[in-house]
């Protein structure tokens, strides 16, 4: 049995149906209010909890192989409708997880942390990722941890203000820097394969298959649109400072800050070869974003 956490998600989504469609025996750990009809409908196991409850976390465990765990609150904190910080749940409640998943006797954890998380830019989301990274070392269970570059579905997509549709962009410093954008369902069959796989290694940084800069990125959208895009920039030091004034007011937005900080000035040193060793053909950028003009030609 293989539990995911974090499966009402977008790549915890994926995860479980690659791994149902697959025939594994999966479980879901979903919150109480949470909609678990999807998840249902692929044949997974329902087990009702929550990262920032511990009790409900060793009933989900039991009978339990290997966890992935990809929950965050970071995006439910953006929409403005989550009590639960940053804190409780990405860092503390991933603690929770993995001491009630050692305690069942699970033999393997894999965990989704990101590309570059050692840089130190402070902010709570990185806290969270090296805590869990950290007491994930001291573990008795064979744990993963698999480090992403950004998805292109949501930094080169209008959620992070890259909006080809609206011909709009917004930069956080000098877009100069070259990252490995990488695809969510890319993301998501490596961690399924690394739940099944004889002997995973126990830290992977990753990303897509081709290095590209923000600035690359919106020459490429103003090449396959053929008009401008208006681009907003913030310098390097207001996001800092923005991220670091925020701090415990609004965690996630502090995170979003910090991200582009980091993805400003941590030049990927890791590129795709995780994915291709199992198979994976991977997404590249441009093809994401040829698909999100030919999206917004369509539609307008
Ligand atoms: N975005 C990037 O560029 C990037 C890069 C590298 C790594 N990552 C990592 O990839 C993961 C993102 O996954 P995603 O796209 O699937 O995120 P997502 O769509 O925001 O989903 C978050 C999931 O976490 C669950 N969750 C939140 N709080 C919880 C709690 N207290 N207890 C149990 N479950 C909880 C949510 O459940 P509900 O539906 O009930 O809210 C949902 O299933 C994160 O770990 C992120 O740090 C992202």
């Amino acid at each position: 049995m293989i539990l995911v956490v974090g499966a009402t998600g977008d790549l915890g989504g994926r995860v479980a149906r690659l791994l149902r469609s697959d025939g594994q025996d999966v479980r879901c750990l979903v919150r109480r209010h949470s909609d678990d009809a999807g998840l249902r409908g692929i044949g997974a196991d329902i087990a009702r909890g929550d990262l920032t409850e511990p009790a409900t976390l060793a009933a989900a465990c039991q009978g339990v192989d290997t966890v992935i765990a990809t929950a965050t609150a970071i995006t439910r904190r953006l929409a403005g409708t989550y009590p639960a910080t940053i804190r409780s749940a990405d860092e503390d409640g991933t603690r929770s997880l993995v001491d009630a998943a050692e305690a069942a006797g699970v033999r393997r954890f894999v965990y989704i942390s990101f590309a570059g998380a050692d840089a130190g830019i402070g902010t709570p989301l990185e806290r969270a990722k090296i805590a869990t990274e950290k007491h994930l070392a001291n573990s008795v269970m064979q744990t993963v941890i698999a480090r992403s570059d950004a998805f292109q579905e949501v930094h080169l997509s209008p959620m992070a203000r890259f909006d080809i549709a609206a011909g709009k962009v917004s930069v956080i410093g000098r877009g100069d820097t070259g990252r490995r954008w990488v695809a969510i369902e890319d993301v998501a069959a490596l961690l399924a394969a690394l739940a099944l796989e004889p002997n995973p290694p126990a830290l992977l940084e990753f990303g897509g298959p081709e290095p590209l800069t923000k600035n690359e990125a919106i020459a490429i959208a103003e090449d396959l649109t053929g008009r401008r895009m208006k681009v907003q920039r913030m310098p390097r030091l207001v996001a800092r400072v923005a991220s670091r004034l925020l701090g415990r007011r609004n965690d996630a937005l502090a995170s979003v800050f910090g991200a582009g900080v980091h993805q400003d000035t941590c030049e990927a040193t890791w590129d795709d070869r995780p994915l291709r060793q199992r198979g994976i053909n991977p997404r590249s950028a441009s093809d994401f974003l040829r698909e999100q003009a030919s999206q917004a030609r369509n539609s307008s």
